[in-house]
């Protein structure tokens, strides 16, 4: 059974622009310039993480989310875990390593950044079963990864709207990796301290395995998160603008 997975962006902006208005400290790039692509897209990231409605950009760190589920049916992990109002932080961070695909005629196109620290923090509920050990608990809860490799690929291409050429995104797909991943959740078995401590140095003594299962889920999860994004983006601004002239 493939994981299932259910979220909501507080920003979904899904209008259409006629022409964006660009912070003047926004740095373009001319199509296809590959190193000031990588400059803008990590200024980006790094100046303007509050997120820029003008260009349909969201917050991106904190980058808020109201509800994200992770539904891993088979295997050694069988849970249901819930979030409820995470934030995920470090994005700001970001360094942009690669982006492809940024040209006059775009169809493939593909972003890989590292996150040195990326958390998701915020409210959980869990049910189910880690490796054998029956798990159930809800409060806070803290899941962080170290060296966060993510890369975004996405297949689209131009079409005209209102007179002007916007990018419509058709497939999108992240994958991650992560040197290190840390879980964190309070308040585990209804309050139980010891049965709690345990379970939580249980998760982390077992990240590499846990990591393993859950990766589906939660690249899934960041796929609906960026697609959402980036698509905003293009929805919002003529593909041509996001360019320098
Ligand atoms: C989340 O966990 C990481 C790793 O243990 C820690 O460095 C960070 O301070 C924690 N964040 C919060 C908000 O508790």
């Amino acid at each position: 059974m493939k994981p299932h997975i259910a979220l909501i962006l507080t920003a979904a902006i899904f209008s259409v622009g006629h022409g964006a208005k660009f912070p003047a400290s926004f740095s373009r790039c001319k199509q296809e310039d590959g190193n000031c692509l990588l400059e803008a897209i990590t200024a980006t990231f790094r100046n303007f993480h509050k997120g820029v409605p003008e260009i349909g950009l969201v917050p991106l760190d904190p980058l808020r989310i109201d509800k994200m589920d992770i539904v891993q049916g088979d295997g050694p992990i069988n849970i249901v875990l819930n979030f409820m109002k995470v934030d995920i932080t470090g994005f700001q961070h970001a360094t942009i390593k690669k982006a492809n695909g940024f040209t006059s005629n775009p169809t493939k196109m593909e972003i890989n950044l590292v996150v040195p620290v990326a958390s998701l923090v915020g409210g959980y509920k869990i049910n189910g079963k880690v490796l054998i050990l029956p798990i159930q608990g809800e409060g806070a809860s803290n899941m962080t990864m170290a060296n966060c490799d993510i890369t975004l690929r996405w297949t689209g291409k131009l079409v005209e709207k209102t007179g002007k050429q916007f990018y419509q995104i058709d497939k999108f797909k992240v994958t991650f990796d992560t040197s290190r991943f840390y879980m964190d959740f309070t308040n585990l078995f209804n309050g139980d301290k010891a049965l709690g401590d345990n379970m939580n140095v249980f998760l982390n003594d077992n990240w590499p395995d846990i990591l393993k299962e859950l990766k589906p889920a939660i690249a899934a999860a960041f796929t609906k998160i960026f697609e959402s994004v980036v698509g905003n983006v293009f929805n919002r601004v003529p593909y041509s603008e996001l360019y320098s002239a």
